[in-house]
């Protein structure tokens, strides 16, 4: 029960902090209201991320400086469910700085970011984001070198955080299949066994990038994947990526053109923090602006 003493002084503080139109007794009839939800207990809500069309990421308005230099500026950049996004641009085009907006390594000075109208990724740290579904591929492969394919797997699969989970626990079969399913997607279901230390750099890519898909992510960031491949191992990767559209929402940055060509789909150019141009890769190419900047043709 409220003491009377408390009462009184909840009345005294209202009626000096609320605007004097509000009398006291609006004011108490309001919070007793049960036909509305107070706007802190409401889920949080953007009407503008338009998932009727298909939209689950939705970057608007979005600028970060570095000292004054401005290495993302007003950029707008929206990724449709399953949909394989290529992103190109000149070095220091603001490209890897827009990943670690996404993923919140890094906080924007303005703009929004959502994934799907209900996840404010701004109000998220980096373990809440990656927890929400979006898995994030960093140019060098950090697989386990010692353990095998398989261990690599298993203990990427979420709620595995440490190798001694890997001796304690006995996986489910449906934990098993999840396995067996990334290992043939990732075409290294003969190399199992194999300790990943002992496989090729394209095989360790692809490792990696099947460690991201045990945690089931809607959005897979990956930075710059065939650097250092064969030409073998490209064409492999664009495989598996075109494989994995439509079940995931995929945003690739890459400089080999060729690579970016063999996976065909919508590109996204930088240049200056900043979307430059926005197209099929022969209409990108074909652009005078981004010859200009970024093909030097
Ligand atoms: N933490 C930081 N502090 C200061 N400047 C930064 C920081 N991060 C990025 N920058 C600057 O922001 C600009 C954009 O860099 P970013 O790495 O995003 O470019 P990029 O498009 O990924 O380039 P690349 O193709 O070379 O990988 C660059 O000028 C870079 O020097
Ligand atoms: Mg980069």
């Amino acid at each position: 029960m409220m003491s009377k003493a408390l009462w009184n002084e909840g009345v005294r503080y209202q009626a000096e902090h609320l605007p004097e139109q509000t009398g006291s007794a609006e004011f108490f009839a309001d919070l007793t209201r049960r036909d509305q939800v107070f706007s802190f207990l409401k889920p949080p809500f953007n009407p503008k991320v338009d998932v009727k069309s298909g939209m689950l990421l939705y970057v608007e308005g979005v600028s970060v400086s570095f000292d004054g230099f401005k290495a993302i500026n007003d950029l707008n950049l929206y990724i449709k469910e399953g949909e394989l996004r290529c992103i190109i641009g000149p070095n220091g085009a603001g490209k890897t700085t827009m990943m670690d907006i996404i993923t919140g390594k890094t906080r924007p000075d303005t703009g929004e970011v959502w994934l799907g109208q209900q996840l404010n990724l701004l109000n998220m740290d980096e373990a809440q984001i990656a927890n929400a579904g979006i898995g994030r591929k960093f140019q060098k492969p950090t697989v386990f070198e010692a353990l095998s394919v398989w261990e690599n797997l298993e203990l990427s699969m979420s709620g595995k955080k440490d190798t001694w989970a890997l001796f304690r626990a006995v996986l489910s079969s449906e934990q098993k299949c999840d396995i067996m399913r990334v290992l043939e997607l990732i075409g290294l279901e003969t190399h199992y066994r194999m300790q990943a230390g002992r496989l090729s750099h394209g095989q360790k890519q692809w490792l990696e990038i099947g460690m991201l898909l045990m945690q089931k992510p809607r959005l897979l960031l990956v930075d710059e994947p065939v650097a250092g491949m064969t030409h073998q191992e490209m064409d492999r990767t664009s495989e598996l990526l075109l494989s994995l559209a439509g079940n995931h929402s995929i945003m690739v940055v890459e400089h080999d053109m060729d690579f970016v060509r063999s996976i065909a789909s919508t590109v996204t150019v930088l240049h200056q923090g900043h979307v430059l141009a926005e197209g099929k890769m022969k209409e990108i190419q074909d652009d005078p602006r981004v010859r200009e900047v970024y093909l030097g043709q």
